[in-house]
């Protein structure tokens, strides 16, 4: 069994263990990949101020993302199929992150439902990531599913009512479950792991649509389902219409703009999430991490300034609160550790993470997360 020391090596275990279609989903941006590509690149540009003879003792790195306690500014980010990286992806990520005390965020194209991932971790809260569809019966039903399922923030995705094209998805025929075709079956027979492990549960659907939406009882691909269904005419009525609805706290995913940032603070939204969706929507945006600082600049004083994008260590997280956001997302960090091993995988990516933001905090002579400001970074590197 390899030593596991960082991210990249569950990674490259995952890339081993994971059936190719569900990996390259994850692993891939749209069209050229310049932005997915950028989100990790632009992070090394920004250098660390070391600082030494200071005291290091008594370091924490716990603080509040809206409102509600975190071992450390990191979330769990919804990300689709997760349950198709591993047998019950979604409910073992939620474990793990209830387990380390940060929020787990469950996408509203997963493959465990709200109520599963609900019972399998006691009710624990949870964040719930809502697309918005045409069908406005179907957003209230998983509004209210996500109120009885005791979850403590919605997460509102706005930037994909489309969907941006990643080769690789269309190449390999993407959907859940895999359809069994002989270059499907080959490859499966690779993996014996993740075969076993869904020989052992019965989700192999999405869990929130199947069986809740009337006549869908077998939707196959995320394409077809965002191209009949997502609501390409999204507004900033819709919003409020659904921050009304929701009643609780209500974070707005996918901003990139100043002037969106301020739209969503008019929404009365708790939260935005600077995020070009890993990369794999608008490919030629600006990576997340150089985008940050003019949507602080623009909002940060008004409402929590999150983001997600590239984050594959404890120093992006650092570099990303030293810019001012309150919080972070990882979406690929976590999968990679569920694909190469399960829940335990998922631990040792939040531990990883953990310690290598503990450790460069430390370095750069910061001993708690809320003193860390852009002092702790290289001044004409960022
Ligand atoms: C869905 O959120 C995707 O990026 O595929």
């Amino acid at each position: 069994m390899p030593v596991i020391t960082n991210i990249e090596d569950l990674r490259v275990l995952a890339q081993k263990r994971v059936p190719r279609m569900f990996y390259d989903y994850a692993d891939s941006g749209s069209w050229t990949e310049s932005t997915y590509r950028a989100n990790e690149a632009d992070f090394d540009r920004i250098l660390l101020r070391q600082r030494v003879a200071v005291n290091m003792e008594n370091r924490s790195t716990r603080t509040k993302m809206i409102g509600q306690d975190v071992a450390m500014p990191v979330a769990i980010a919804p990300t689709g199929l997760t349950g198709m990286q591993h047998a019950d992806g979604e409910i073992l990520a939620a474990r793990s992150a209830k387990k380390f005390g940060i929020p787990f965020t469950l996408s509203t194209m997963s493959i465990c439902s709200i109520e599963d991932v609900a019972k399998e971790t006691d009710n624990h809260p949870f964040w719930f990531q809502l697309y918005v569809m045409r069908d406005r019966s179907f957003i209230e039903s998983l509004i209210d599913r996500a109120k009885a399922a005791n979850c403590s923030a919605l997460v509102l995705t706005l930037d994909l009512q489309i969907l941006g094209q990643r080769h690789k998805d269309l190449k390999n025929g993407l959907s859940a479950p895999p359809k069994l075709t002989i270059a499907n079956i080959a490859n499966m027979m690779t993996k014996p792991r993740w075969c076993m492990g869904m020989l052992g549960t019965k989700r192999h659907q999405f869990g929130n649509i199947v069986g809740h939406v009337k006549g869908v009882d077998n939707m196959g691909s995320l394409s077809e389902w965002t191209a009949k269904q997502f609501d390409p005419a999204l507004s900033w009525r819709d919003v409020e219409w659904i921050k009304s609805r929701w009643g609780g706290k209500l974070i707005l995913k996918g901003i990139q703009d100043a002037e969106d940032a301020q739209l969503a603070v008019d929404s009365g939204a708790d939260a935005v999430i600077v995020s070009n969706h890993g990369g794999r929507q608008l490919d030629g945006a600006p990576s997340s991490i150089s985008a940050l600082p003019g949507i602080v600049d623009a909002v940060g004083r008004k409402i929590e300034v999150h983001m997600d994008g590239g984050i594959r260590s404890g120093q992006h997280v650092l570099k990303a609160i030293a810019l001012g956001a309150k919080g972070t997302y990882i979406g690929r960090s976590m999968l990679y550790g569920l694909g190469a091993m399960g829940e335990q995988g998922v631990d040792h990516a939040l531990r990883i993470i953990h310690r290598e933001l503990d450790l460069s905090m430390a370095f750069c002579g910061r001993t708690d997360i809320a003193h860390v400001d852009k002092g702790i970074l290289l001044p004409g590197t960022f």
